[in-house]
């Protein structure tokens, strides 16, 4: 196993590029199984989720090539089955169930498990597929689908109790766009990586509308064929690093980035007083040492990403003020405030509230790595931190970022990858 040691305190400034989102990648590679023809995917980043994404599509039969950022697959002949020890490792791996019912009517996958950030249900997935016509049991953790008299257009809502669900709605376009007639997802989730995904749809041509609003129409046709796409900028890699840039340094900036794509973060720093400057593909932050407190909700897109909140915790460390953040979609996805704590953070849990009075040193000290955005956290707040902070359990830092450490470095930051 690998650790991060961060020595904090090092000034940040420069520029980096910003890599193709993981969120985006993962249903757009599951998509492919869609067709028969070959695809070629673009700008997938190199993590340890979208290799194992790769892995699924080969082990559902595909062929299916790597070559550093391009995927080419081919699913001529593909399994129906997903079974356990394939999906239990990697949760976004449901996102196999909307392709697997629309290309073979019938496919048993099983549950993934929940993580740390909480329990991870996927009723609304199976509401869909339900909604469609297909009769969909679960048995001993399997999840079984069986629209052997083929999918029917419908329309559905799949707003949940804690908003719209992105992997829901991706799974459910997705098998919609094989069935017979129309189908109208109301409530359907908005995030840019959802339109992604449609985008790629229409290019294999499919018929989809309103994909990026929470009203999606997608029109059944009788097969799709081969594509090629580009998968669009990381978002939250990027809402990230802007984080690590407004903490320490001179300003730093991202390049190959959609600022449209992060609205919500941007306005949240704005609001704090720290500079933003943005291009049509790039994003420049600078430190305010008089920044201001926030009070920030996660919500849906285009409301303040979840993805965000833990770095934005460590963010109000650094604000010598008090600040607020409401966590809605997760609401137990608090893994960060502990460690941070025992780097001197003050900070207090209410619910699914953070309380953080910022502008006190924090001090390095070994901390435990649990969910990917939290691990980031960990990194951003050892910048800030005096002395040394060692991120035990690298894996979950590289099942998202793509080099994230290698990133930082040529940003100036002082960070060594060992073995534990
Ligand atoms: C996607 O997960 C992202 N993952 C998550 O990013 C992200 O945090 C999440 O959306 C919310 O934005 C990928 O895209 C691979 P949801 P997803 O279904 O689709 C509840 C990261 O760090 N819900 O939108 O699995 C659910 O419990 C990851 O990159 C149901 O109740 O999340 C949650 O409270 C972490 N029933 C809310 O909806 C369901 O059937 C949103 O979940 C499905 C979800």
């Amino acid at each position: 196993m690998e650790k991060l040691i961060v020595h904090g305190g090092t000034p940040l400034k420069g520029r980096i590029n910003v890599s193709g989102s993981k969120n985006s990648s993962l249903p757009i590679l599951a998509a492919t199984l869609l067709t028969k023809e070959s695809c070629t995917i673009r700008n997938v980043p190199d993590l340890s989720d979208t290799n194992y994404m790769v892995r699924i599509l080969g082990e559902l039969g595909a062929d299916v090539e790597r070559a550093s950022g391009v995927v080419i697959t081919k699913a001529e002949k593909i399994k129906s089955t997903a079974p356990y020890d394939l999906v239990r490792k990697m949760r976004a791996s449901i996102c196999v169930l909307g392709p697997l019912t629309g290309r073979l009517k019938r496919c048993v996958v099983s549950l993934p498990g929940g993580c740390v950030i909480g329990d991870r249900p996927v009723d609304l997935h199976l509401k869909g597929m339900e909604a469609l016509g297909a009769i969909v049991k679960v048995d001993g953790g399997d999840i079984d689908v069986n629209a052997r008299k083929g999918l029917k257009g419908c329309e559905i809502n799949l707003m949940g109790k804690h908003g719209s669900t992105v992997l829901g709605t991706d799974n459910v376009m997705m098998a919609a766009t094989l069935a017979k007639g129309t189908t109208i997802i109301q409530g359907a989730a908005a995030e840019p990586e959802v339109e992604d995904l449609a985008n790629f749809l229409i290019k294999m041509g499919a018929k989809i509308e309103g994909a990026g609003t929470h009203r999606i129409v997608i029109e059944g046709v009788k097969e799709l064929h081969g594509a090629e796409h580009k998968v669009i900028p990381d978002r939250i890699e990027a809402g990230t690093f802007l984080v690590a840039g407004a903490i320490l340094g001179e300003g730093i900036t991202l390049r190959r980035v959609n600022p449209d794509h992060l609205r919500s973060v941007l306005d949240a720093f704005k609001h704090c007083g720290i500079p933003i400057e943005t291009t049509k593909d790039s994003i420049t932050v600078r430190p305010n040492p008089k920044a201001r407190g926030f009070d920030l909700t996660t919500l849906p897109y285009p409301g303040f990403p979840t993805d965000m909140q833990a770095q934005f915790c460590a963010l109000a460390c650094a604000i010598p003020d008090t600040s607020t953040i409401t966590e809605t979609i997760f609401p137990q996805r608090f893994m960060h405030v502990a460690e941070m704590k025992r780097m001197g953070a003050n900070i207090d849990l209410q619910g699914a509230t953070a309380r953080i009075r910022g502008g006190e040193p924090l001090k390095g000290a070994p901390v435990m790595a649990s969910d990917l955005r939290a691990s980031a956290a960990l990194v951003l707040a050892g910048l800030l931190a005096s002395g040394t902070t060692e991120i035990h359990r690298l894996y979950h830092i590289d099942r998202g970022y793509e080099h994230l450490d290698d990133k930082l470095i040529a940003l100036g930051a002082n960070i060594e990858r060992v073995q534990e």
